[in-house]
């Protein structure tokens, strides 16, 4: 007995004094999982944050033996810089990866590697630095901006009820991305906010397919086979994301064959012109896993980031100030006047609106839409921070933590400041091994100037017409999944600015 108890005791003294050098106590058979689930009862990526600071931005997780939890886990600008470009082809997203998220997303880009990635990417990239792409994608957006969130907004002042914000924003964006991958608006941002039940599937699947991350693989797998709890939601989703996707992609076919589709310029029409090294079309399935990696990329990541900065923007009113006299500097510059009705911003405003994408990066740089990010270790290899890494290892880059590490941004890192992201008044961009909200090297993010067109429109459209107050008392803060939303959603009550008190047709300001 009384040598068990000193076992026992001199087991716990070992793993608690191997916290110091390992970043977490350690012990044995469980590894580090005990202070993984205290770390998951608060909140997950502050936890990851604390033990990446001590340990000066990477450390190895050990899960319990005989388990796959293992990983090595950085925030540190320098190997970020070798895993996403220096030594790019030997960080694929992998295996692991790809067979846990197969059955949602398929052979799409987002599930690719190698030679299946680069024939999604060549065509999709050029695609969208297209001018048509780009007329598209603006005027299915002032479409959207105009005719449907505007009217939304303002019922809900006129019934003066307190609205979601985020859920307002999530439905733009999302009919917003199957207009531009399906060329189809499912019609979610209508007034009294209908349930779309193809965006209802879209979300449950997604929602079924994370959890499998955190659910021991032979465990899912049994699920899947019996048809069992969240396995079974995942599978009637799929069904009818895949019945809508079939749909469309039928009409489409159909419409192509009797008329000359070249007005279209969404990426399913696109993929259907091409041809792959064989000369043969791409299959139905093939079009229907690209279509629905684009929207699962552009459907929640720009409106998350865009809620997030309205609640910055609540807590900073200052910075709202500033926004708003760069929107009547610009308006001032017109040369027609300004009083036209409704009041559009051209994009070659949105361009000019230096302070406001300021205020999106930084709002990004604290909460970025994506806030980790994983890839495989194909041969053994060394991190330049002098981590090794062997073949087969996960590596987790915690892009939150990024913007939260005063080594990268200095000591006020915590702090909404967008005035760093300015000189002399311009917006310079910061390198993407620094800020990462959007990747960075050959797997930078394609949505990008897309996503900053998108969120600087409908933040200036709306900041121009209402001031947006945060219910009292509403809680925030981040739900755990593979976009960082906000738990609670966004409540907000919205008022009329009064535009007369605006610094407009004041040539003398600034
Ligand atoms: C604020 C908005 C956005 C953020 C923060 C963001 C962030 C990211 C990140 C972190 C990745 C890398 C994901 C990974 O490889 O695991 C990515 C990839 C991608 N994004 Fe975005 N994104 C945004 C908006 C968009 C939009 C609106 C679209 C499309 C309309 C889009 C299209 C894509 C595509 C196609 C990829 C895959 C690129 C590849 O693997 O080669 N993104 N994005
Ligand atoms: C972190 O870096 C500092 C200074 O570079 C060093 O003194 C310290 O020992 C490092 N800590 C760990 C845990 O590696
Ligand atoms: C890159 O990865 C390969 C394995 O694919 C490895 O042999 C090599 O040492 C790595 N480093 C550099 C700098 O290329
Ligand atoms: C896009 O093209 C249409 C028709 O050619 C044109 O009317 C519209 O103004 C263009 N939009 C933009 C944003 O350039």
């Amino acid at each position: 007995m009384e040598i068990f108890l000193a076992l026992v005791v001199f087991i716990a003294i070992h793993s608690l004094r191997q916290a110091k050098k390992q970043g977490l106590p350690n012990w044995p058979l469980v590894g580090m999982l005990p202070s993984l689930i205290l770390g998951l009862r608060k909140d997950m990526y502050e936890w990851i944050s604390d033990v990446l600071c001590r340990m000066n931005g990477t450390f190895t997780f050990r899960g319990p033996w005989f388990t796959n939890l293992n990983c090595v886990v950085t925030s540190d600008p320098r190997n970020l810089e070798y895993l996403l470009k220096t030594n790019f082809s030997n960080f694929p997203k992998g295996d692991y990866f790809r067979s846990t998220v197969r059955d949602l997303l398929g052979d799409g880009i987002f599930n690719a590697d190698y030679d299946n990635w680069h024939k999604q990417r060549k065509p999709a990239s050029i695609e969208f630095h297209s001018a048509k792409f780009r007329n598209m994608t603006t005027d299915s957006l002032l479409e959207l901006v105009h005719s449907r969130l505007l009217p939304v907004l303002e019922d809900s002042i006129k019934q003066s009820n307190p609205i979601d914000l985020q859920d307002v924003l999530l439905r733009l964006t999302f009919d917003n991305v199957c207009m531009i991958a399906f060329g189809v608006d499912p019609g979610c941002l209508h007034p009294h906010l209908p349930q779309i039940p193809f965006a209802k599937a879209f979300e449950l699947a997604t929602e079924a397919t994370v959890l499998r991350f955190v659910t021991p693989t032979l465990v899912w797998k049994t699920m899947r086979c019996l048809g069992l709890g969240t396995e079974k939601t995942l599978k009637h989703s799929l069904k009818k994301v895949d019945e809508f996707a079939d749909e469309v992609i039928r009409t489409r076919k159909k419409e192509i064959s009797i008329a000359d589709s070249k007005q279209r310029s969404d990426l399913l029409t696109v993929f259907m012109g091409l041809r792959d090294e064989e000369g043969k079309l791409f299959s139905d399935k093939f079009l229907r896993d690209i279509c629905v990696n684009f929207i699962l990329a552009g459907r929640d990541t720009s409106s998350v980031a865009l809620s997030w900065f309205f609640w910055l923007l609540d807590r900073n009113p200052e910075v709202e100030q500033r926004i708003l006299a760069e929107i009547c500097k610009i308006l001032n510059e017109r040369e027609d006047a300004i009083n036209e009705s409704p009041l559009i911003f051209k994009p070659a405003e949105i361009k000019k609106m230096d302070y406001l994408q300021a205020a999106l990066s930084e709002a990004l740089r604290l909460y970025p839409s994506v806030p980790v990010d994983h890839k495989e270790v194909v041969e053994d290899d060394v991190f330049p921070d002098g981590t090794v890494l062997k073949k087969g290892t996960k590596v987790v880059y915690a892009i939150y933590t990024m913007g939260r590490m005063e080594g990268i941004w200095g000591k006020d890192c915590r702090e909404y400041r967008p005035e760093r992201w300015l000189r002399d008044g311009r917006y310079m961009s910061e390198p993407a091994y620094r800020f990462t909200a959007f990747n960075g090297g050959p797997r930078l993010c394609l949505g990008k100037d897309f996503a900053y067109y998108q969120m600087k429109f409908t933040a200036a459209s709306i900041l121009y017409r209402y001031h947006v107050k945060v219910v009292e008392g509403h809680p925030v803060m981040p739900k755990m999944a593979l976009t960082m939303y906000l738990k609670y959603g966004l409540q907000v009550k919205l008022s009329r600015r009064d535009q007369s008190q605006l610094p407009l047709n004041n040539k003398y300001f600034m």
